[in-house]
């Protein structure tokens, strides 16, 4: 649940349309990364395949398909991702505490039935991509937005999921409310040698751990890098460094 050493801190998402892609980024990075994401992108054309050619390689699968329905359906999605054999897996919190745990139930039966251990449950609390002044608007709401994320961090634990996705930001204040053993996976990394992209509210790999960040996602410093497994070994060497202080 827990990472165990630096390798297994960095999660690369495989943000591509065929499995042909992502079975080149797979090679490249083999030896270096142990968890890959597969997201909407690649889930939508690709399928379970894409999951499955992961798992047979011996890779953990963070399938971030950010479910939010009604209980019974993310339930059954729950059931489908954790027999393809996803370790980690998403829903949005604000689908409420019902839905969550429902999945967390689910989860946890069918992997009892398999005789597998149970993925990793995170909520997504509010996307990094709304800002505070839009959050007020879209959600018609002057709550501040960290409150917001702290509110929906400690509802998702009060579900029984096993932790959350938040913004580098974020993750003090998620720290505070939900502690230590909750899991708290990054995206918005960037290495100080990286382009930044579309990311904005961004950390570099030694500050988001020192934060308290369990996992970091990052992708395109990586991918769209000449050298990818130089890329990844760089942010691998980086998370040391945090760790060592
Ligand atoms: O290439 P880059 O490092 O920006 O990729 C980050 C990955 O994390 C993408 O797959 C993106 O969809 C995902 N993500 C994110 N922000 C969130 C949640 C997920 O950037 N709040």
């Amino acid at each position: 649940m827990k990472p165990d050493t630096a390798e297994n801190r960095l999660i690369v998402p495989l943000d591509v349309d065929s499995l042909a892609d992502a079975n080149r980024i797979v090679a490249q990075l083999f030896n270096c990364v142990r968890m890959f994401k597969v997201g909407k992108q690649l889930f939508t054309a690709a399928g379970p395949p894409a999951v499955k050619r992961l798992i047979e390689e011996k890779k953990d699968v963070f399938l971030d398909l950010k479910f939010h329905d009604i209980a019974n359906t993310v339930a059954g999605a729950v059931a489908s991702a954790t027999k393809i054999g996803a370790e980690m897996i998403n829903m949005h919190a604000s689908g409420g505490l019902q839905m969550m745990r429902a999945a967390k139930e689910t989860a946890e039966r069918i992997a009892s039935e398999l005789d597998i251990p149970p993925p990793t449950l995170l909520g997504v609390t509010i996307l990094t991509s709304i800002d505070e002044a839009a959050f007020q608007r879209d959600f018609g709401t002057s709550r501040k937005l960290r409150d917001q994320v702290a509110y929906l961090a400690e509802l998702s634990q009060t579900a029984g999921l096993n932790g959350v996705v938040a913004s580098p930001l974020e993750i003090g204040r998620v720290r505070e409310v939900c502690g230590g053993d909750f899991v708290i996976v990054t995206p918005g990394v960037r290495p100080k040698w990286a382009r930044r992209g579309d990311q904005r509210r961004i950390m570099t790999p030694v500050e988001a751990i020192a934060e308290g960040a369990d996992y970091i996602v990052v992708g395109r410093p990586i991918t769209a890098s000449n050298r990818p497994r130089e890329a990844a070994n760089a942010i691998i060497g980086e998370i040391k460094q945090a760790e060592e202080g």
